[in-house]
């Protein structure tokens, strides 16, 4: 199981900021040591604000990989889309210069795009940094539980529709591609997500941290 340690922040703009540092510092560890670091960072409501302040990071972003955890299956300006999230939030400013790899390539198909998205992101991975958040169900990425996604082998699958999943298909990172990564960066809020992480149990967030051989800080603020 990985080191997880849990650092409690009085509000989610600090738990941000902490993350988004943290993320900084490991990011240019990583290519002062390799000469290139990669990313793969969550979609959903909470990481906007740490891609905001690390989109302004002092570092070498022409040397840094970036990526999604996930991805909706919809148009790539259509605003549930992660790609534009990280697109308008992280690669804006000082960090336009890093290396994006979409989940979802232009003009993907459904029959062949968790395969093209693994194939694409097997350069960048071992990921030096990923940055997740967490559903309340304890989904992480599109690993939402009871779906095959769970189970699903090489770095990119589909988390298909149904009671266990998203209204809509997602391309997700697997397991593996997540578990990989030489640290991981949880961030959650509020009192419901402590409980789902304080409770334990065998939901995604439960099973990948068993499974990380990196470390895990997880940032939580009320
Ligand atoms: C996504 C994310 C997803 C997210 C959780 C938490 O595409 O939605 O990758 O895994 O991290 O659903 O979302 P919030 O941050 O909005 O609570």
């Amino acid at each position: 199981m990985a080191a997880v340690a849990l650092e409690a922040f009085t509000t989610p703009a600090q738990a941000a900021a902490a993350a988004a540092d943290i993320i900084q510092s490991a990011l240019g560890a990583a290519v002062a040591e390799r000469g290139r670091a990669s990313f793969a960072g969550s979609g959903g409501s909470t990481p906007g604000p740490v891609y905001d302040r690390l989109s302004t990071a002092d570092l070498p972003w022409n040397q840094i990989d970036v990526t999604l955890t996930d991805e909706r299956w919809v148009d790539a300006q259509s605003p549930e889309s992660n790609e534009r999230l990280l697109r308008e939030r992280l690669l804006a400013g000082p960090a336009s210069g890093a290396s994006f790899t979409p989940l979802k390539g232009e003009g993907a198909s459904k029959r062949t795009a968790a395969a093209e998205a693994g194939a694409r992101i097997a350069a960048i991975t071992p990921f030096d940094v990923v940055l997740l958040g967490m559903g309340e169900d304890g989904h992480i990425a599109s690993l939402f539980p009871g779906n095959p996604a769970l189970e699903a082998e090489g770095l990119a699958a589909w988390a298909l529709t149904g009671d266990l999943a998203p209204s809509g298909p997602r391309l997700t990172l697997t397991f593996a591609a997540l578990t990989s990564a030489r640290m991981t960066v949880l961030l959650i809020t509020g009192p419901a997500k402590r409980s789902v992480l304080d409770r334990g149990g065998d939901l995604p967030v439960h099973r990948y941290l068993c499974r990380a051989t990196g470390p895990v800080r997880v940032l939580w603020a009320p």
